[in-house]
Formats: C-alpha cells, structure tokens, sequence
C-alpha cells in the first residue's frame, strides 16, 4: 500500500516529498507520479528519483470520468492508497472521490478560504495583505473547499517581491506537506493496529 502523487507543473513539492518520505523512512512509499502535462518538470524529476511516472493527458479521453477512470485503474494496481495533490491544476471529480474517501489530500499557497483556485500567491501579492501562507486540506468537489488539516501563515514585508514571495511560500510548502502526510500516515497505522 503507497502513496501516489498528482501533479502538473515544476514538482518542487513532488520532489520534497519523495526525498523526506525516503529520509524518515515513512511506513508508505511514493510509488507514482500521475501527470497531466507533457511538458511538466515534475515528469523529468520523477525520472531522476525513480519513481514510475505516467503521462496521462484529459484530451485523449472523451470525458472526465473516462480519464479518471484510466486513472483509479492505475491507481488501484498499484495498490494507491492515499492520493497527494502537489500542484496538480485539476478539479477531481468524483470518479476519484469516490474511490478515495478522506484520501485525496491538497495543498493550497493560501490562508483558505482566502484566494482560491488560480495564482493565489499573486492574488494574495496584490490584493495587499499582510498575511498570507499555505494551507493543507482534504479534497472534496469543491475549488480548494474540502476540511482543512493544517495552515501555517507567511508574513509579506514591504520588501517583498512576488519572487521573494513565492520563495517563502514554497519554503513553507516544503517544511508542513511532508509532516502532515507523515502524521496521516501514522495515525491511520495506530488505527490499524487498534482495530486488530
Ligand atoms: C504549489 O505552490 C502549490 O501550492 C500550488 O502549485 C504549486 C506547485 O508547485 N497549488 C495550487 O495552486 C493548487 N490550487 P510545485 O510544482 O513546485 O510543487
């Protein structure tokens, strides 16, 4: 039983998780990438740390449950059992909600429920606030919606530039996803071993 990571763009999150679950030796190991985008780093990464890696792109499907069932398939042979969303540009629907009940975890470069969806870090930049951060969530089929496991704030100083910005956040990003995978990982094992 593993972990598949979902993803669509550069992989930074993709990549920190991998390496931490291998460091801490996490009871679950990353086992896919799932990736809608040709081009995506994420793909080249994944190639690298060597993990199984596919490319699965909505246009070759007739619908979206067509493509997310092409997905559940993989996911389901390769004996997925929590699913961690790192940058992937998606709505789910519910072919994979279905299948996966409070296993499809997020992450958002925002204080939800402020600046969902798209360019959250930009939106946040401009709006001003002087508070932003990153927040950790169940997936439903909502826009960025579903329960919120974990939130940790970023201040934004009068220095700050959106790249400085984006730095800080993605720093966050990669000190809490980790750890709050890890304690889902390990409450879900406590659990497991009580009901036996
Ligand atoms: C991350 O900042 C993540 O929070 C964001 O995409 C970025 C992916 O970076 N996700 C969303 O905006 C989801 N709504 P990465 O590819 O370097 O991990």
């Amino acid at each position: 039983m593993s972990i598949a990571v979902f993803a669509s763009g550069s992989g930074s999150n993709f990549k920190n998780i991998v390496l931490r679950s291998r460091v801490e030796a996490w009871g679950r190991a990353v086992r896919l990438l799932i990736c809608d985008q040709p081009n995506a780093k994420v793909l080249q990464l994944a190639q690298e740390l060597q993990v199984t890696a596919y490319l699965i792109e909505p246009s070759s499907y007739p619908s979206k449950k067509a493509y997310e069932k092409a997905i559940l398939e993989i996911l389901q042979e390769h004996g997925i059992e929590w699913v961690i969303l790192a940058g992937y540009m998606r709505l789910v629907g519910t072919t994979l909600l279905q299948a996966f009940p409070k296993r499809i975890v997020n992450i958002h470069p925002s204080l939800l429920p402020a600046f969902p969806g798209l360019n959250a870090i930009e939106k946040a930049f401009l709006h001003p606030v002087k508070v932003t951060g990153v927040t950790i969530h169940f997936v439903d089929e909502g826009m960025d919606t579903g329960p919120i496991l974990a939130q940790v704030p970023v201040s934004i100083s009068e220095i700050d530039t959106l790249e400085t910005l984006v730095d800080k956040i993605h720093q966050a990003e990669h000190n809490l996803y980790p750890t709050i995978i890890k304690q889902l990982i390990e409450t879900e094992t406590k659990w497991r071993r009580k009901e036996h």
